[in-house]
């Protein structure tokens, strides 16, 4: 059983790829086999029906289709824009959706969501947001645990962990909720 994390934000100084990243470290630590890709890796341009007409679904998105193949439990940390997922996870996820090859990724591994802001509710509508494209745009199984961590300028520590202990043993409860799931997925 294999875990990805993965955030979507493709700024260095990402509060959301610091999550991701931490996600990736707890995992470790309790013997899971887990890796944090950047989307800075996987640049695609936004997605337009006239461009998949003429040059086809770009190759990084195949890649990343591949990418998420290859793992049994996936965890989403995303930023909040006015509200909602940011347009480069959006469009990450409408290229992904548009590579035909089997087996569809969304509907055979089981997803985790999480987010963090500097603001006061942590990305919580982005993850609303997100819970409800997966699930009802993709199909996914999305577990019902979620992590959303408001103050993200503040949150960490320089070691990359969370400076509140609650909150880092509930980020760490979710990914083992998500570890449990995937195991399910796989047994
Ligand atoms: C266009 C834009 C819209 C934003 N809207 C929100 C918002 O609705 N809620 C919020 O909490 N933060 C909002 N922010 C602030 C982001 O949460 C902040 O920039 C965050 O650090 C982005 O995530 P990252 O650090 O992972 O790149 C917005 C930022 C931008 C650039």
């Amino acid at each position: 059983m294999r875990l990805l994390f993965f955030a979507g934000s493709a700024r260095e100084g990402s509060h959301n790829k610091k999550l991701a990243r931490l996600g990736q470290k707890i995992a470790e630590a309790n013997g899971i086999e887990a890796v944090f890709a950047d989307l800075a890796d996987y640049h695609m341009p936004i997605y337009h029906g006239d461009l998949e007409a003429t040059e086809g679904v770009p190759e990084r998105a195949r890649a990343f289709k591949a990418l998420l193949g290859e793992y049994d439990g996936v965890m989403i940390v995303t930023p909040e824009y006015n509200a909602g997922i940011p347009a480069l996870l959006k469009n990450t996820l409408d290229w992904v959706s548009r590579v035909q090859t089997e087996p569809n990724v969304f509907q055979t591994r089981v997803f985790a969501i999480a987010g963090t802001s500097p603001g006061y509710f942590g990305a919580m509508r982005s993850l609303l947001q997100l819970r409800e494209i997966l699930a009802v745009g993709f199909g996914a199984q999305v577990i019902p645990q979620q992590m959303a961590l408001p103050g993200a300028i503040k949150a960490f520590d320089d070691d990359g962990s969370l400076v509140d202990e609650a909150r880092q043993k509930s980020f760490a409860n979710v990914i083992e909720a998500l570890a449990v799931a995937a195991r399910r997925l796989t047994a």
